[in-house]
C-alpha cells in the first residue's frame, strides 16, 4: 500500500511516501526559516505564497526519491488542520486534487496526531498504551495514546505553548528566530542554575502547563539588570530558562504516567528536538522506572512522516477519516477529547 503525505499547517512545506504502513520511501521538508526570520516570527500571508510556490517541487521531489509515479498512489494524507488556514488550504486543495484526478481516498490527518504517532519513525518503538509528550510552537499537550487512532487528552497549556515560550524568549534576548534551537545553542554555553526561574506547577492534580510566568521571569529579569547596568550573561539565562521549561515538561509527564499506570513515555514536537528535554526525560524515567521513547530530532519538527502514518492508521480504520473531497481545514487541533 503505497500513501502520500502533506503537510503544510505552519512554516515547513512537506511531503513523503510511505510503504505498508512502516516503510518510509521518502521524506521532503522546506522550511520557510529564512522567509520569516527577518520579521522575529511566522507571517502568515508570506507563509502561504511560499506554499503555494514549493508544494509542486516538494511533492515531485518526494515521488521522486522514492522511486514511484502518482499512478502507483493508493491515497493521499494531509493535514487537515490545526494550523494557519491559508497554508493548510494549500496542502489540502493540492492533495484533494490530486487524489480526485487519481480516484483515490485523500485522508484528512490532525497534525497532533501526526506528532503523537512519529515515534514508530524511528527504531525504538513503544507498545500501546502509552504516554506522550508533545510540546511544539502552538501546544503543549500530554496524550494518554491508545491505539493508533485513539487519543485522550490528559492536560494542556493554559497560555503560551512551550515552543511559543522559547521563541518569545529568544526574541527578547535578540537572539533570533526559531528560538528554540538558539536557545538550546547558547544554553549548551551557560550554568542552568545560574538564575532560579518560577516553575508553574498548577494544582497537584493538574496536566496543564503555563509558560507565561516564566517568560515573564525572564523579562524582568533582564530588565531589572539593565537598570542595575549588570552585565547579562545570555548562556547562563538560556540554561536556566531552558532547565524551567523542562523541569516541568518531564514533571508532569510522569506524574501523568503513573497516574494512568502506564508504564511508556513518549516525547514528540518541535521541542522535543531539545538535548536538555530528552536528557532530563531519560534520566528521571530510569529513576521513576518508566521507558522512555525518543523519535529521531528531524521526526520531531514538523514534517509529512509523520502525516503518513497517521494517515495509514486511518486508511485502516476507514470509518474515521473524512473521506468527501468537500472536507475543510481546521485551525484548532479536533482530537482533544
Ligand atoms: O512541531 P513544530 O516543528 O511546529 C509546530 O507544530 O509548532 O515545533 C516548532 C517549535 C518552535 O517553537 C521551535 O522553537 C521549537 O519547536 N523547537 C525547539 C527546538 N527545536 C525546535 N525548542 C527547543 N529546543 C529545540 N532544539
Ligand atoms: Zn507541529
Amino acid at each position: 500500500m503505497l500513501l502520500l503525505a502533506i503537510e503544510s499547517s505552519c512554516d515547513e512545506t512537506a511531503a513523503a511516501v510511505l510503504a505498508d504502513g512502516v516503510d518510509l520511501l521518502s521524506s521532503v521538508v522546506d522550511s520557510q526559516i529564512q522567509v520569516h526570520s527577518p520579521y522575529g516570527g511566522i507571517v502568515p500571508e508570506l507563509a502561504s505564497r511560499r506554499h503555494i510556490e514549493t508544494i509542486y517541487p516538494v511533492v515531485n521531489e518526494a515521488l521522486k526519491k522514492a522511486g514511484i509515479s502518482l499512478k502507483q498512489l493508493d491515497a493521499i494524507a494531509v493535514t487537515q488542520g490545526p494550523g494557519l488556514v491559508g497554508s493548510l488550504l494549500i496542502g489540502m486543495s493540492f492533495a484533494k486534487a490530486l487524489a480526485y484526478v487519481r480516484n483515490i481516498p485523500c485522508i484528512g490527518v490532525d497534525h497532533m496526531a501526526g506528532h503523537l504517532l512519529s515515534i514508530f519513525l524511528g527504531q525504538d518503538h513503544p507498545s500501546f498504551p502509552y504516554i506522550a509528550l508533545a510540546a511544539s510552537g502552538g501546544h503543549s499537550s500530554i496524550y494518554l495514546v491508545n491505539d493508533p487512532v485513539s487519543y485522550e487528552l490528559l492536560g494542556q497549556t493554559r497560555d503560551d505553548a512551550a515552543g511559543e515560550a522559547f521563541d518569545k524568549v529568544a526574541k527578547l534576548l535578540g537572539l533570533g528566530y526559531p528560538g528554540g534551537p538558539i536557545i538550546a545553542e547558547t544554553a549548551s554555553k551557560g550554568d542552568p542554575e545560574a538564575v532560579s526561574f518560577p516553575r508553574a506547577w498548577l494544582e497537584p492534580e493538574s496536566f496543564d502547563f503555563s509558560f507565561s510566568g516564566v517568560k515573564t521571569a525572564v523579562v524582568n529579569y533582564v530588565n531589572q539588570a539593565i537598570q542595575k547596568e549588570k552585565k547579562l550573561h545570555i548562556p547562563d539565562i538560556c540554561a536556566s530558562f531552558q532547565e524551567a521549561i523542562s523541569d516541568v515538561l518531564v514533571e508532569k509527564t510522569l506524574t501523568a504516567a503513573k497516574s494512568t499506570n502506564v508504564s511508556q513515555i513518549v516525547l514528540a514536537g518541535g521541542v522535543a528536538a531539545n538535548q536538555r528535554l530528552r536528557a532530563l526525560m531519560k534520566s528521571r524515567g530510569k529513576e521513576e522506572k518508566l521507558s522512555v521513547f525518543l523519535p529521531p530530532t528531524q521526526y520531531c519538527t514538523d514534517n509529512a512522516a509523520m502525516i503518513a502514518v497517521a494517515g495509514y492508521h486511518l486508511y485502516q480504520n476507514t470509518e474515521q477519516w473524512p473521506k468527501t473531497i468537500d472536507m475543510d481545514v481546521y485551525s484548532r487541533s479536533q482530537i482533544h477529547f
